[in-house]
């Protein structure tokens, strides 16, 4: 009942990123493939420290995860979250093949440091 009233939500995500440290193209493939879309790869590996940019954009897609589940909206995978940039370098979410999400309001901050990176997330049906 109260659920079909909310229309806004939020998501926070907090990633290691340590963890993402041994991932490379060559030999991470499948793992790659199915949380980054084509066009975060190019944005990460072109990077000098791809870890910390692989790091965020997990802990971005995370957070899309807990504000749709927020929503009541069922949860996608991962590879179909884009974390991009604009011309500002501030970073945007499109969904790919969600037709029924294209008119979600999706609003995300990005921050990462040596070790840790942080995602925060506003949803607005
Ligand atoms: C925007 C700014 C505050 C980011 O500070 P920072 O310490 O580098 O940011 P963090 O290390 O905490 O986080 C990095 C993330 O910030 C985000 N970011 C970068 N530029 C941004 C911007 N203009 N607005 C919002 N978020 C931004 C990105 O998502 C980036 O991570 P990514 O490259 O993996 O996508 C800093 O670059 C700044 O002060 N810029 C002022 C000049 C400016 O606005 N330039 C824009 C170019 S026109």
């Amino acid at each position: 009942m109260i659920a079909n009233k909310i229309d806004e939500s939020v998501g926070v995500d907090i990633e290691d990123i340590g963890r993402f440290r041994k991932l490379d193209q060559k030999n991470s493939g499948v793992f790659l493939k199915k949380v980054y879309t084509k066009n975060e790869l190019d944005y990460c590996f072109w990077k000098a420290v791809p870890a910390q940019h692989l790091a965020v954009r997990f802990a971005g897609k995370e957070a899309v995860l807990k504000a749709l589940s927020g929503l009541g909206l069922s949860p996608v995978d991962y590879n179909t979250i884009e974390i991009f940039n604009n011309d500002r370098g501030a970073p945007q979410v499109r969904f790919c093949g969600h037709k029924n999400f294209k008119k979600l309001g999706v609003k995300i901050s990005l921050s990462h440091c040596r070790d840790k990176a942080l995602a925060f997330v506003v949803i607005k049906k």
